[in-house]
């Protein structure tokens, strides 16, 4: 079902994203990434009723605004960008770090510790979204 979904998404998230090759990944790692989505869409994580796609659009595959005007990030090729210098912050950030900071500011709940099941699965869905992207360390 995740695969059907996804072939559906990734013609309108631009080239350079593969998400045919997650039918090669073992059963285990593929269970990760799809639980990993599911907490994408659904987890509030105890805080303000806000869920990941509330701000990251379509489980993270568009790009979305804020109320304030900000832009939101698409999600796509990002997980190839981590770890990164956030000068607001003052600090080298792993993509781990990063997603305490969105469940501990824009969803206002308690953030999945590092190394917790539900930091795997959320990494693991992260990372499928740069399936076949290079490395771009620090980039955009
Ligand atoms: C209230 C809106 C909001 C919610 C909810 C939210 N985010 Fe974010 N997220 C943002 C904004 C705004 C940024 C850009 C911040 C920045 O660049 O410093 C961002 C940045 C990110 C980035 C880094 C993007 C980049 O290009 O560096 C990741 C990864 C991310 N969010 C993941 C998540 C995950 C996973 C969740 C759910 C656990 C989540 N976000 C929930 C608003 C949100």
């Amino acid at each position: 079902m995740l695969t059907a979904t996804l072939a559906v998404i990734a013609p309108a998230t631009g080239a350079g994203w593969d998400p045919v090759a997650l039918e090669d990944l073992p059963a285990p790692l593929r269970q990760s990434v799809s639980e990993g989505r599911r907490l994408f869409m659904e987890e509030g994580f105890g805080g303000n009723g806000r869920r990941c796609t509330s701000c990251h659009l379509e489980g993270g595959t568009r790009r979305g605004h804020l109320p304030d005007g900000r832009t939101v990030p698409s999600l796509v090729g990002v997980a190839a960008t981590f770890p990164k210098y956030k000068a607001r912050r003052e600090r080298v950030l792993t993509l781990a770090d990063q997603v305490q900071i969105c469940v501990a500011g824009g969803i206002q709940g308690r953030p999945p510790a590092q190394g917790s099941d539900t930091m795997r699965a959320l990494l693991s869905y992260l990372t499928f979204l740069s399936q076949g992207r290079p490395i771009r360390l620090g980039g955009r």
